[in-house]
């Protein structure tokens, strides 16, 4: 079952040339994935040295049950579900009245829904294709009538934000989930830095061929000009702002056509595919405090390499 919002298409020309313009040169982080990036994620995924996945979907399936009492009752809604892949053992565990996914891409999201109510049969299973960002309210629909939401927003895909939009996402969150809402959230944290740069630069150069993949892209969406091989793929570790930068450094002086423009590169200036912003315990519970939520329950690998937050709102 899918409620299709049809949510307005991002004005891609438009977002591109205000990144170009800014120095340092920064494109969305969405851009990143179509269907040749979804792709490249997943395999980044299963790169040795790339460790939030495993850790983050072995500690759902360790602590599942805990999660679950610690959840509660309610309807569990995922934010940007994606492959909703993770969420199979809180479902098992939690036996929740609805799961509903949110996400922005209708064909995704139609084919997990299909996948995950074939795998929970017990679980009545919605997806509802938004841009949870822009949205004021869910939509009506008898299986959120009533209940308690249980938000869930594994992956530590807040790092992609800058702190001050990461903010404005877990106010967002909580506006949508309503009252005595919670939310259980993914947060990858710093850790040896060693570690960081070679997970976003993986011997198989697989994140090096994610990031070159958004020229690819820009070429065919945006009349782009892009050779991506001028351009050195870099993933540094940025202490002053606790985040790794991902960046396509231009090898030479070169100019580039792109959504009808045309665009100097000097040589050595990067163009910023995303961060990763890395918050530990301390920092992620300041900021949730600043959006309206307080901690009430955090899970950890035996590492400490990240952790599963669980959020109430402030005032319960
Ligand atoms: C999907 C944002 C969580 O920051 O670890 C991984 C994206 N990019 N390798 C991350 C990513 C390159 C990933 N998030």
């Amino acid at each position: 079952m899918l409620i299709d919002l049809h949510p307005a298409p991002a004005d891609m020309a438009r977002l591109v040339r205000e990144g170009m313009a800014q120095r340092p040169r920064q494109l969305p982080a969405w851009l990143l994935y179509d269907a040749e990036g979804s792709r490249l994620f997943e395999a980044i995924c299963e790169q040795p040295e790339y460790g939030l996945t495993r850790t983050e979907t072995a500690l759902l399936e360790a602590r599942a049950p805990e999660l679950a009492a610690a959840l509660g009752e309610g309807v569990l809604v995922e934010f940007g579900a994606g492959n909703a892949r993770k969420v199979g053992p809180l479902l098992e565990a939690l036996h929740p009245p609805a799961y509903i996914a949110l996400d922005i891409s209708a064909d995704h999201l139609q084919q997990s829904c299909v996948a995950l109510q074939a795998r929970h049969p017990a679980v009545p299973v919605l997806g509802i294709c938004c841009d949870y960002s822009q949205l004021h309210q869910l939509p009506h629909h008898p299986l959120l009538n009533g209940q308690r939401r249980l938000g869930f927003y594994p992956g530590s895909s807040l790092g992609n934000f800058t702190p001050a939009e990461a903010k404005a996402l877990l106010q967002q969150m909580g506006q949508l989930l309503g009252a005595g809402a919670r939310l259980l959230i993914g947060i990858d944290q710093p850790k040896a830095v060693a570690q960081l740069e070679a997970a976003y630069n993986d011997a198989a150069g697989v994140s090096a061929a994610f990031a070159r993949n958004l020229l690819v892209r820009l070429n065919r969406d945006l009349a782009g000009s892009f050779d991506p091989d001028a351009f050195a793929y870099t993933a540094r570790w940025q202490p002053e702002h606790t985040r790794i930068a991902m960046a396509l450094v231009s090898r030479q002086a070169q100019t580039v056509q792109l959504a009808g423009e045309t665009w100097n590169f000097a040589a050595g200036e990067p163009l910023i595919t995303e961060y990763s912003v890395k918050y530990d315990p301390e920092a992620f519970l300041a900021l949730a405090a600043s959006a309206g939520w307080r901690g009430a329950g955090r899970w950890s690998d035996p590492a400490g390499d990240l952790s599963l937050h669980l959020l109430v709102t402030a005032d319960s």
